[in-house]
């Protein structure tokens, strides 16, 4: 075992003060008010009754996207009594300005509202979903897409988005994990941060900026079994390691407010989990926003077992460090009575409160509540020809190619009928994903249209779409199989609706759905060359369709724009780099998978297959159908000569990466860790870097990372985060499994 380095005591002082002074200085950017807003605030503060003080921690939701029981729907005479902080789902310059209106002209104290929604991946521009973005790895265009979303939003009204979601989920079970960033927590962190700065920008009081909710706190993507809403259990190093981090990311950059999610952890529902709100979040991390909870998720505290009935479960989340209640009215209706009581507090009532109005103070709702009802903006700043073309190219980005034999793509000018087969290829309603905000599905480009919009008159387009998405209808084989004879070229589009994926949507089988393989099987037997374009919110158990002599994209879902940005690389004119974030399984009997696992004392050599008292599966193998990373292009790029040297704390990697065929191209070169003997067990690999770099025809470019030791920290039983010195393997590859290695001594 290697010697633990730890700092000493005034070096570790000065190390603190150093991390303690910068993050504070990032936190300041967004939570500074100024002193005219303390002094609004403070004033306020002075003036309402309790009752004025509870309705500020009250959200209630308006009629419109409803996911879950409405308590006290659109009451628009506790608006007007000063009873409500803030409203969901409600939109538009004219229906926000008559609201707001009443809050601020009739109520006694005229406290303006935040108006929240999902604002997940857009507004009315769809981008496309955000497990599909992660996968560009791309955070410049997540920011800007997320700004995008920012400036739309705005411009109906919208100040507060439930968004960044940054839960990492390494079950593709579960349906939100369409809604992530993927398995990894360093990829997943930098994203997290890249989508707050997208939304609040620089400066929180622009018209065009709104308030970031980093969700669901924490390690709701970790459910048992996949299934939404349900039981997490996970030990307490996994859920530092793993899953708070892209939380603790998102407070450092200003998020200014979080929403605890519904789940329990080690037996304690998170939203009266006083060590995660108050002790960590708000003492140890400095998070300076409000908490919000998630939809009546303090109500649903009677149901978890911990509360006897819901003034029990307001006593409880309150206490925890809860500030503002999603649509459960628990406050307002219980908060008089249990202060009477000496239940709660009114220290704390007045913390919630004022880290409320200092939310609204940041926004500049004080200084004008009608600052994002500008129905000029609204007219002018929602789907301009700037915003389309981002969310084209982005479609672009995040598509990953999966497998393309014999470069069957992209598709050749010599292909001149195309037959589109699949219950995906002309289905607009699902194109734009779950999750889509006020995007309107009649607005979105199918891939029939895409491809039309691309060849024009030049190729004849054939569509039969062959079967439904989920059903078991084979009637419609007969018309795809003629269609494809017809053709000298298929496309068949499958995959999920997008009502398959999001919130209450686990699956139990993963596997393309419906017919649709057997769909797949007889396009092919007519031995016309065949590329899947896969629509899905999730990875997909797609064995069989991968064991199909065709090609295959995976296009998730891509929004407003997919089918103009998926034509874009079917014909070329984009070759695609993105690179899967999650691990796409052979079957769910793999599940949970990802790719940063640890190794067993019974590794698994598969140069030994018949070996019996190891780590494996007597039917199948370990490794998953594609592992995180992966993803092909038209080109191949070829890896050599990595090196890596030691420079005190600094380490130093090179790797060449020659372009070697037809194309110009993108490729995103990934860099892993293994720290290869610790105190305690470390994963057989860790993403700590990559370059997305162009890399043209027959160029050979040389990559160069730096790492310092802090990034061969990692925390320990006591929960504190530091390296150990000793042997490091580094790994350079295309993906986390094709990989060159080598290895370091830091001492
Ligand atoms: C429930 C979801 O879990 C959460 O993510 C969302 O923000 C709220 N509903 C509001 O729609």
């Amino acid at each position: 075992m290697k010697k633990a380095f730890i700092l000493n005591d005034v070096a570790l002082l000065f190390v603190l003060l150093l991390l303690g002074g910068t993050l504070q200085a990032q936190v300041a950017v967004q939570h500074k008010l100024s002193p005219v807003d303390k002094a609004k605030i403070d004033s306020l503060m002075n003036q309402m009754t309790l009752e004025e003080k509870l309705g500020q921690m009250t959200l209630f939701a308006s009629g419109w996207d409803v996911t879950g029981p409405v308590v006290g729907t659109n009451d628009k005479k506790l608006i007007m009594e000063g009873k409500v902080g803030a409203i969901l789902n409600a939109y538009t310059v004219d229906y926000v300005r008559d609201l707001q209106r009443m809050a601020v002209e009739d109520s006694r104290l005229k406290i303006p509202l935040l108006f929240g929604y999902d604002v997940i991946h857009g507004h009315r521009t769809i981008f496309p979903i955000p497990l599909g973005q992660s996968c560009s790895w791309n955070l410049k265009m997540i920011e800007d897409a997320e700004r995008v979303a920012a400036i739309e939003a705005t411009a109906e009204g919208i100040n507060w988005t439930f968004a960044p979601m940054v839960d990492i989920a390494r079950d593709p079970r579960w349906g939100r994990v369409m809604e992530g960033s993927g398995e990894d927590t360093w990829l997943g962190c930098k994203i997290a941060a890249a989508r707050v700065k997208g939304f609040q920008g620089n400066d929180l009081k622009a018209n065009n900026t709104l308030l970031a909710c980093a969700k669901h706190f924490a390690a709701y993507g970790a459910p048992q079994g996949g299934r939404d809403y349900f039981t997490v259990d996970i030990s307490q190093l996994t859920l530092y390691e793993s899953y708070l981090p892209p939380y603790k990311a998102c407070s450092d950059a200003g998020a200014g407010s979080i929403m605890t999610s519904f789940n329990e952890i080690a037996g304690v529902p998170s939203t009266c989990n006083k060590w995660l709100l108050t002790d960590l979040l708000k003492k140890e991390w400095g998070f300076k926003g409000f908490v919000v909870t998630d939809w009546t998720s303090i109500n649903e505290l009677v149901n978890h077992g911990v509360a006897e009935n819901n003034k029990d479960a307001a006593r409880i989340s309150l206490n925890a460090g809860v500030d503002m209640d999603m649509c459960g009215k628990t406050f307002l209706d219980y908060g008089t009575e249990l202060l009477k009581e000496k239940k709660i507090g009114m220290d704390r009532i007045d913390e919630a409160v004022r880290s409320i109005l200092e939310a609204k103070a940041m926004l500049g709702l004080f200084d004008d509540p009608y600052r994002y009802c500008d129905k000029s903006r609204q007219e002018k700043e929602v789907m301009t020809p700037d915003h389309l073309s981002l969310a084209r190219k982005m479609v672009s980005e995040s598509c990953v190619l999966l497998k393309n034999p014999g470069h069957m793509l992209p598709i050749p000018e010599k292909a001149k009928t195309i037959a589109i087969i699949g219950p995906l290829g002309d289905s607009r309603k699902d194109m734009l994903g779950s999750w889509s905000a006020a995007g309107k599905w009649e607005q979105s480009v199918t891939l029939l249209e895409g491809i039309k919009n691309r060849t024009g008159d030049k190729t004849e387009i054939i569509y039969e779409k062959g079967c439904n998405t989920n059903d078991n209808d084979r009637s419609g084989f007969e018309a795809a199989v003629k269609a494809a004879v017809k053709a000298d070229y298929v496309i068949l589009a499958l995959g999920e609706n997008s009502w398959m994926s999001g919130e209450a949507a686990s699956r139990t089988s993963i596997d393309v759905p419906g017919v649709q393989n057997e769909l797949a099987e007889v396009i092919v037997n007519t031995g016309k060359p065949v590329v899947v374009v896969l629509f899905n919110g999730r990875p997909l158990a797609i064995t069989k369709l991968a064991r199909q002599p065709v090609a295959i994209l995976e296009t998730w879902f891509g929004g407003t724009q997919a089918g103009n940005g998926i034509a874009d690389v079917l014909f070329g004119d984009v070759n695609p780099s993105g690179k899967l974030t999650m691990t796409f399984p052979r079957n769910e009997g793999q599940i949970p998978i990802f790719y940063n696992v640890k190794n067993s004392g019974r590794p698994y050599n598969p140069a030994d297959s018949g070996a019996k008292y190891v780590s494996r599966y007597l039917d199948g193998p370990n490794d998953p159908l594609f592992p995180f990373g992966f993803g092909r292009s038209y080109t191949s790029f070829i890896y050599s000569n990595l090196a890596a040297s030691v420079d005190g704390h600094k380490i130093n990697i090179t790797v060449q990466v020659a372009n070697e065929g037809e194309f110009d191209g993108e490729e995103i070169v990934q860099l892993y860790i293994r720290d290869k003997v610790g105190s305690i067990t470390r994963p057989l690999k860790e993403l700590k870097g990559y370059q997305k770099v162009l890399i043209k025809k027959g160029e050979t470019k040389t990559i160069a990372f730096s790492l310092t030791t802090d990034d061969l920290a990692f925390y320990h039983p006591d929960l504190k985060k530091y390296w150990e010195p000793g042997e490091f393997m580094v790994f350079v590859g295309t993906n986390s499994a094709e990989t060159l290695s080598t290895s370091i001594t830091v001492e």
